[in-house]
């Protein structure tokens, strides 16, 4: 029980069980705030939690350079993932997935110039390319991790299949995709059989539901103008109404136990011997979600929650409708 640093698969890379998710700091939900984030990152330290999860999407850029910030003088301490794949420029216009080796070759040494690093410890795809065969993307992040530039492999909602034929090229250490009690899909699509399989350690990205299982946004105006959350189908309209009357079930039994429903969806997810990264940019609501960690779901509760947040309980797609078309299925 509590945070503590456990393997993350079988490929021999530790990390703290409950990760920070960064990416809100610096892109997509709203306003930010520097000093808060950075007081946030250097809390969870304090807290155990090591593993800090960005891109060079997340800004594009700020959110790698925001946590070179927070790691200098002390980057051994933390473990940090970032992602590639998903083509900028270095003027930051997004451009679409890309895996071929070139651009993961340029992306890696862009990321570790803005994280003021010389090795990231867990390199992630952010989405897999279809006009790539995922054999020459992984070749290249081997070239990388035989050059000490990174030590481990992840993919980012990949499919069993791509998951197979990475792995038999360079031993992928981590998958990270969404899961929490509003999106189940990967208990049900193959996914956590594969990886379970294989030894490939499963990270649960958006593990509140992007913050709806928080309980705290109940309208659609608790979200800024520019919040991204506002393209969500999930947030929209009928679909947001009938999420909610779902979250108000989640509620109700985490008060019964004492806890937040932020709490009892974390502990449901570490509980299944997952890792997750909240996200969160401000020091209150980590310290609530660090606490996660040392709750203990009965089987009584564990089969409350399963009925009223069975897999497909969430009304509307996670994405819109392009991005739902670049994951990988
Ligand atoms: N691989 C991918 O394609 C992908 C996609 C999405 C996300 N991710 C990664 O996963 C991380 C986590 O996902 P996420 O940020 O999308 O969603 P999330 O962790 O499900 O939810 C984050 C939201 O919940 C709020 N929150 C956090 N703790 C709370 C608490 N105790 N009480 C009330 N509200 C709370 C946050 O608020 P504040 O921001 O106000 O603190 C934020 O709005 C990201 O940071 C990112 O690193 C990866």
């Amino acid at each position: 029980m509590g945070i503590k640093n456990t393997a993350l698969g079988s490929s021999g890379l530790k990390v703290s069980n409950l990760g920070l998710g960064c990416m809100g700091m610096s892109a997509f939900y709203g306003e930010t705030n520097e000093s808060e984030s950075l007081a946030a990152l250097e809390l969870a330290l304090d807290l155990g939690i090591n593993f800090l999860d960005t891109a060079e999407i997340y800004g594009p850029f700020k959110n790698e350079i925001l946590l070179s910030k927070a790691v200098k003088g002390k980057r051994d301490k933390y473990v940090i993932a970032t992602k590639t794949g998903v083509e900028v420029d270095d003027d930051g216009t997004y451009k679409g997935v890309n895996g071929k080796p070139e651009y993961i070759k340029k992306a890696i040494e862009r990321s570790l110039k803005h994280l003021e690093t010389d090795y990231v410890d867990l390199y992630y795809i952010h989405r897999i390319d279809p006009n790539t065969p995922i054999e020459d993307t992984i070749g290249a992040m081997a070239e990388l991790v035989k050059a000490g530039k990174i030590r481990y492999i992840g993919l980012s909602e990949a499919s069993p299949e791509t998951i197979r034929k990475a792995h038999a090229v360079h031993p992928v250490s981590a998958l990270q995709t969404e899961y929490s009690l509003f999106e189940r899909s990967v208990e049900e699509n193959g996914i956590l059989d594969t990886v379970n399989e294989l030894g490939i350690g499963f990270v649960a990205y958006s593990p509140l539901g992007r913050g709806f299982l928080s309980g705290e946004i109940k309208s659609i105006d608790d979200l800024a103008a520019d919040d991204w959350r506002r393209q969500n189908p999930r947030f929209q309209g009928d679909n947001f109404k009938k999420n909610l009357e779902v979250v108000e079930e989640v509620k109700r039994i985490s008060e019964k136990k004492g806890i937040t429903p932020s709490q009892l969806a974390l502990a449901w997810v570490l509980q299944k011997g997952y890792s997750a990264i909240p996200g969160t940019k401000r020091r209150k609501y980590l310290e609530e979600n660090a606490a996660a960690a040392d709750i203990l779901l009965s089987q009584e509760e564990l089969a409350e929650i399963d009925k009223v947040t069975p897999p497909g309980v969430a009304s509307g797609e996670r994405y819109p409708p392009a991005s739902m078309s670049a994951l990988n299925r």
